[in-house]
């Protein structure tokens, strides 16, 4: 029985995954496809994602295409609620979330969907792949595979992977190229300052922004906060990347020389305590912090809860910490500001990301048993398919190769 936390809301949430199927053409393309083919009939896929109106159309893909979905959330606060509702509703669909869950709910959500016995896992974070590991090692002989959508989720599956911790195949699709240079980018860019303004309403002109980590995803928000007038400096800790940074025309420097410049600070690596309390202390009174990275661990919440002398929520999900000198503010609890305080990336960029996830669930089937336990990526045609079928999404033709082009291409005889 699907647990979701305002069933009244189902109208707004079907309203709103029909709007997402508008601009999620690619995505709908597949599902034609899979509504005929029926890949994975008589198949379980459980999924843990954030539960978004995009994330729905992904939902009703898969269910089209035979497989009964049981679906909760990645993150405590990331879950629209009209959404979990109107999925809820659905034939063939199981949902447990809602925005606000706690840590014990939100692995009780996770085990939901592992009692189901899946036989298919996608992840983004991959929460769902270790607490199947830790907790339900039954099911590690039956399952074909999972799916992971996020750069942290690849990370920790490339430790397990690395201390042999990981029994079953799993398909990076953070990996497609249609994926991290898409949606870390262009949606994290464009999402996680949709968080910041509707969080706070801050003019963006003129203020000093630090982008902390300049990924795919820090590359994106730098840009798009450079585009809306912010003064930018990028924090890294990558040499080549750093020099990236530069030579796009941003001020780059460490993160105890930005401390003292920046207005507003956005955390986008992946990794823990990248704004500690010896940072805090330099800072200048009112500045905004934000992370999009995938988990609460960018800023040290923690040590600012330890070192204020107070604290407030201001506005939705915006708390000010009083210090005796200063005030800082934190959008989103520290956990992805696109996702808490906003409605995560647009659907056309989603489009792309869960046409890589259909499509990499497909592939699971299609190799069932002939892949080892470890990451894997999805052949490069897969990821050329889904650009292909985004081009056309969008009415953009390209040319093709002549035959004098390809024989060109593949001699070395002829130079100058
Ligand atoms: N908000 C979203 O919707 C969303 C979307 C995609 C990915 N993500 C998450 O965002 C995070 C970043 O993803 P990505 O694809 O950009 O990863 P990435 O690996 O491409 O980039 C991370 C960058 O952070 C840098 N870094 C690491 N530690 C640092 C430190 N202490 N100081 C400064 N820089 C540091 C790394 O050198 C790297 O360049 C991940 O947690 C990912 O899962 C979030």
């Amino acid at each position: 029985m699907s647990q979701v936390r305002y069933p009244e809301q189902v109208n707004q949430g079907r309203l709103n995954i029909e709007l997402a199927e508008r601009h999620m053409s690619a995505l709908m393309k597949v599902r034609e496809r899979f509504t005929t083919e029926k890949p994975f009939q008589g198949l379980t896929i459980g999924m843990a994602l954030h539960v978004t109106k995009e994330t729905a159309v992904l939902v009703r893909t898969l269910r089209d295409g035979g497989a009964k979905v049981v679906i909760t959330g990645c993150n405590p606060l990331s879950t629209q609620d009209d959404v979990a509702a109107a999925l809820a509703e659905e034939d063939g669909v199981e949902v447990f979330a809602y925005k606000g869950e706690t840590n014990e709910e939100y692995y009780a959500f996770l085990r939901s969907v592992l009692d189901e016995k899946p036989d298919i896992t996608i992840d983004d974070g991959c929460d769902l792949v270790t607490e199947l590991h830790a907790n339900y090692p039954h099911l590690l002989k039956t399952v074909i595979g999972g799916c992971e959508e996020t750069t942290t989720g690849i990370q920790r599956l490339r430790a397990m992977e690395r201390y042999g911790a990981l029994k079953f195949p799993v398909i990076a699709v953070n990996d497609n190229k249609t994926k991290h240079l898409m949606d870390n980018y262009y949606g994290t860019g464009q999402s996680t300052l949709d968080g910041l303004l509707r969080s706070t309403n801050i003019l963006l002109a003129g203020k000093v922004l630090v982008v902390v980590g300049y990924g795919s995803c820090g590359k994106g928000v730098a840009m798009r906060a450079r585009g809306m007038g912010a003064n930018v400096i990028v924090t890294e800790v990558d040499s080549f990347t750093a020099l990236q940074a530069k030579m796009d025309g941003f001020r780059v420097m460490p993160m105890m020389d930005a401390v003292t410049e920046g207005d507003i600070y956005i955390t986008v690596t992946g990794n823990i305590h990248v704004i500690d309390g010896h940072h805090m202390e330099q800072m200048k009174d009112g500045v905004i912090l934000a992370n999009s990275g995938h988990f609460d661990s960018e800023i040290n919440l923690k040590v600012l809860e330890e070192k204020a002398n107070s604290k407030r929520r201001v506005r939705h999900y915006l708390d000010e910490y009083t210090f005796a000198d200063k005030v800082i503010f934190v959008a989103g609890e520290g956990r992805l500001v696109n996702l808490v305080s906003a409605e995560g990336h647009p659907s056309e960029v989603m489009s792309l990301s869960f046409c890589g996830q259909a499509l990499a669930c497909e592939y699971l089937v299609n190799n069932k048993g002939k892949l080892s336990a470890g990451v894997h990526v999805l052949p490069a045609e897969i990821d050329d398919t889904i650009a292909k079928m985004q081009l056309e999404a969008m009415g953009v033709g390209i040319d093709v190769l002549t035959k004098e082009q390809v024989v060109y291409l593949d001699l070395w005889q002829q130079g100058t």
